[in-house]
């Protein structure tokens, strides 16, 4: 989504370090992007469709020397990706330039009510009446304090914004509700914020995150004040350090970060299990949810919300978590649960998945119970995110961070998180407790065995790449897996995919079968195994190509398939961690084959911060 950088301090880096931060910000997605920057009391603003390369062309190499900038990087809400419709936004005589993250639901009322006023608008955005807003309250109460205050009340909807201005040229005003924003400080006392910690942490590691209804005035000289503009109260807050390496958030020598995040898998599994749990002792211990250890013995429901492949990882989730700690799970789509009217009693939890800790419908979910008295958790890869924050207790992925639009390595995490949540909640009471134990121990080898397949994969994606159409069937455990498997399909190669319950095959989805719609069979050993190959056998005597997944040393497949692709044995628990990785890279070598931005697929954002 939109990516907001400010820059106020004594060194004279503003410009350099926006742009910087908005180059980092560049893998979540966007179609334009723009700069501001005060130069002898007035403020320049530059924009640019495309790339942020294109800004610092327009720039040219003169104008590195300022205490004081602005940037974004647009992906369109409201108005189509034009310059006019790029931020920074500002009112008529350019006094005033804004950046703004998030939907002003009021709008069309705001821009009415300033067009009486004689106001002009130039773009078709939501964000330009915050500009002009700020005018209006300038002019009536003459302190740009109270007139930042004044336009923050009168707006509704989501914001995560930083405001410059000539009548205090050394001054950002930063504010948030429902859009993040995060502030830096540097060891030279500059002020920093960015919409995500990416963006500031080549500077500094020492932040503030905002909440809701807070803003901030930093100065110059590296001071800062923290308010909340509903009470009008000051709040402190110390920095916290962010866990965060920059070297990780580098491509290194892959030739693109969703290749790299593929290859991190083996060390994803091994960071998301290390001091939880003890194979050889039998122990799992989940230290984010020990403050409500007490708690959980009362749940007899877990109602799961996420989005995406977040979403695909809780129906993993839902599977390991009934099977093995006896407790019934619901997985929902964050997007539908929070307008559906359900009853939800205090011993269900709500468990919230999300990799980027930002995605708008996943907080909207959890604001929805925040009045029940429902306990709250989170499986959350992004440290000290909106999600995170807003949750009662919670298990960390450390994934570190995922810079590919599509998410991989953290889907890994995700479900790794929840075999151990799984474990957890069974208290040991579960057959399956030692040997998945075991099994999460043993993964990173078979993890670091299954990438070996890396050429064998390339070679069979540039076989397929030309088919337009793609179904991934799967059961049990490797039913998420087909879903998940399609839509990694599908978001970066642009080809029709569906997943399917291969029990569902007769029930519709056999009739499009033909030889050019090929099918992807995730088909391990496991007791359901002789069932998936009942349904390729139909899809076969339709003429249908299929590749599979099967388990090494199966040989009844490749009689059976076109193609097979072997991994090692694992539980049928765990199979979803491993078929991931040939999900991926099959994904990602069609994708490329097909001539696409694997790392920025079209239409897309990493982090979906709006609704
Ligand atoms: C797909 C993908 C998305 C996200 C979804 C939720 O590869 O990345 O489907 O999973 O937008 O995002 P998070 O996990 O950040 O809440």
């Amino acid at each position: 989504m939109c990516g907001i950088v400010g820059y106020v301090g004594a060194k004279n880096k503003a410009i350099d370090t926006v742009l910087e931060g908005l180059e980092t910000l560049e893998y979540r997605g966007y179609d334009s992007a723009g700069i501001a920057y005060i130069e002898k009391d007035t403020i320049s603003v530059h924009k640019a469709i495309g790339r942020v390369q294109a800004l610092h062309d327009d720039l040219g190499p003169n104008v590195s020397k300022n205490t004081i900038s602005i940037g974004h990087t647009r992906w369109a809400t409201h108005g189509s990706p034009t310059v006019y419709n790029a931020h920074p936004h500002t009112n008529q005589d350019g006094s005033i330039a804004v950046v703004h993250n998030g939907i002003i639901e009021n709008y069309e009322e705001l821009r009415d009510f300033l067009k009486k006023k004689g106001y002009n608008f130039v773009s078709e955005t939501d964000s330009e009446v915050i500009p002009h807003l700020l005018d209006y309250h300038l002019r009536k109460t003459r302190s740009f304090r109270v007139a930042f205050l004044q336009t923050l009340k009168a707006l509704s909807g989501t914001f995560g914004l930083v405001v410059m201005t000539t009548h205090e040229p050394d001054v950002l005003f930063a504010a948030r509700l429902g859009s993040p924003l995060v502030l830096g400080i540097t060891n030279t006392n500059a002020i920093i914020f960015a919409s995500d910690p990416a963006a500031l942490i080549a500077h500094t590691k020492k932040v503030v995150f905002l909440n809701d209804y807070e803003y901030v005035i930093a100065k110059q000289d590296g001071t800062y004040a923290l308010h909340d503009f509903m009470k009008d109260t000051k709040v402190v807050r110390d920095p916290e350090i962010l866990a965060y390496d920059a070297e990780e958030a580098q491509l290194g020598d892959f030739a693109h970060f969703m290749l790299k995040e593929i290859y991190e898998v083996p060390q994803t599994i091994r960071s998301a299990t290390l001091g939880r749990i003890k194979a050889e002792e039998g122990i799992v211990k989940l230290g984010g949810l020990e403050a409500v250890s007490e708690q959980l013995n009362y749940i007899d429901r877990i109602v799961i919300v996420a989005c995406g492949t977040s979403y695909y990882a809780g129906l993993v989730g839902e599977y390991l978590i009934e099977e093995i700690a006896g407790i019934p799970v619901e997985v929902q789509y964050a997007s539908e649960f929070k307008y559906r009217d359900e009853p939800f009693s205090r011993s269900t939890a709500l468990l919230a998945i999300s990799q980027s800790g930002e995605t708008a419908d996943t907080i909207a979910a959890l604001k929805k119970v925040e009045d029940f008295g429902v306990l709250r958790l989170g499986i959350v890869n992004a440290v000290g995110s909106t999600i995170a924050r807003m949750t009662d207790a919670g298990v960390y992925c450390h994934a570190g961070p995922e810079r590919a639009v599509a998410s991989t390595k953290a889907f890994v995490a995700q479900v790794t998180v929840l075999a151990q949540m799984a474990l957890y909640l069974s208290k040991g009471n579960s057959p399956l407790y030692k040997p998945l134990l075991k099994e999460l121990d043993a993964l990173p080898q078979k993890a670091e065995q299954l990438l070996k397949l890396d050429a064998t994969i390339q070679k069979m994606a540039k076989k397929y790449a030309h088919y337009n159409d793609f179904l991934f069937i799967g059961r049990k455990y490797d039913f998420p897996s087909a879903l998940e498997g399609a839509l990694k399909l599908k978001e970066i190669s642009y080809i029709h995919a569906e997943g399917f319950a291969a029990g569902e095959m007769k029930h519709g989805p056999l009739a499009m079968i033909e030889p050019a719609f090929p099918t992807f069979a995730i088909a391990p050993n496991g007791s359901l195994l002789p069932k998936t190959v009942s349904n390729i056998e139909e899809i076969r005597a339709r003429k249908g190509k299929v590749v599979a997944i099967g388990t090494q040393g199966n040989t009844q497949l490749k009689r059976l398939v076109d193609d097979v692709l072997y991994m090692p044995d694992t539980l049928e628990q765990t199979t979803p961690i491993l078929s991931a990785i040939i999900l991926q890279l099959f994904a990602y070598y069609v994708a490329l084959e097909r001539g696409h931005n694997v790392d920025r697929p079209r239409n897309l954002a990493k982090s979906v911060t709006v609704e």
